[in-house]
């Protein structure tokens, strides 16, 4: 944002939590147009002091956001992207912002057979604690819509994947735990789909929704890039030169959704998105990314990840963890 548009004042909010780190925007802390402030979006008082400055336009990224962790945890989901999502409300309704932003998640929709895609009229049939927690804030994000005419948009993307992501995630997983020759845990038969999203192009696709989305309007964003996890596993082994014997099937996750895959139609059309990045290239780039930056995921695989890596995977993985 601060690139395409350097004139915008951004308020960067975060409650850095486990996976928020302010080394990641290091580049862009002393920039006049950026400031940072830490802070939790449930605590409605300090979220209306924010707002209290003036803000024109609100984009709701903050989320717990991995499945693992609401499976063990549900709590702080509810609390953050339900609650959270509300006190945001709230306070854009006092302020009359001119545009809030939710961005969401394709995993609302729930699971999908061997055919078919999501669209933006499937029906919210979330499947886990993280997927049914961030549908509540959705609904409630439409609900300040219908009710009280706030202007909203809601975007569904598939998942994500590049630089800086936290190495819980499958593809940055998979990176550092093979690049230690540590076993590389795949969930049940590996067969599972997902549709796989370079993060820029999540970026550039949410930037068109804020200046262009029509108000009151859902739009899904993906790339039509459906890989398999065995797919994903055996390319990142490949292009790091570490053998398949690292690869241990495990305990399935509960409830663990079969495929995802987005229809794009309606926001390539409407709004004229096209992503920029092929996932072929974009993977190898990833690697390489994470190759270079040993150190940043190093410093983050310590403390909270330890005590986080032992409850997920010390039973399944056992003494090759
Ligand atoms: P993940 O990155 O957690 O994203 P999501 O669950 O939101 O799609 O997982 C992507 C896929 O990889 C999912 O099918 C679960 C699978 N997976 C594994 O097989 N092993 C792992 O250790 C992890 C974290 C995920």
């Amino acid at each position: 944002m601060m690139q395409q548009h350097p004139n915008y004042q951004i308020i960067n909010v975060d409650s850095l939590t486990y996976a928020g780190n302010l080394e990641n925007l290091k580049s862009i802390e002393n920039n006049p147009n950026y400031t940072f402030s830490k802070t939790d979006i449930t605590d409605a008082q300090a979220v209306d002091t924010l707002f209290r400055q003036g803000v024109d336009v609100v984009v709701n990224f903050a989320a717990e956001s991995h499945v693992d962790r609401s499976i063990l945890e549900p709590e702080v989901f509810v609390k953050t992207n339900v609650l959270g999502t509300q006190v945001l409300l709230d306070a854009a309704k006092k302020y009359g912002v001119t545009k809030f932003v939710q961005v969401s998640t394709d995993e609302v929709y729930g699971t999908l057979g061997e055919t078919g895609l999501f669209t933006e009229e499937t029906p919210l049939t979330p499947n886990s604690p993280y997927s049914a927690s961030k549908a509540g804030g959705d609904l409630l994000v439409r609900a300040y819509h219908e009710t009280f005419g706030l202007p909203i948009n809601i975007t569904r993307c598939s998942n994500n994947y590049g630089p800086y992501q936290f190495p819980e995630k499958l593809i940055p997983l998979i990176i550092s735990r093979a690049l230690s020759d540590q076993a590389l845990p795949i969930y049940g038969d590996g067969l599972n789909i997902r549709d796989w999203l370079y993060v820029e192009d999540h970026c550039s696709a949410i930037d068109l929704v804020i200046h262009q989305g029509r108000i009151g309007e859902v739009y899904n964003i993906g790339g039509n890039n459906e890989r398999t996890n065995l797919h994903i596993v055996k390319t990142i082994l490949q292009e790091l030169n570490k053998p398949e014997a690292l690869m241990t099937y495990v305990k399935d996750r509960l409830g663990h959704d079969r495929r995802y895959g987005i229809d794009p139609t309606k926001i390539t059309q409407e709004l004229g998105w096209k992503p920029k990045h092929h996932f072929e290239t974009g993977i190898k780039e990833t690697i390489q990314w994470y190759l270079n930056n040993k150190e940043w995921w190093s410093r983050i695989q310590s403390g909270e990840y330890q005590d986080y890596s032992t409850k997920q995977y010390g039973d399944r993985l056992g003494d090759s963890l």
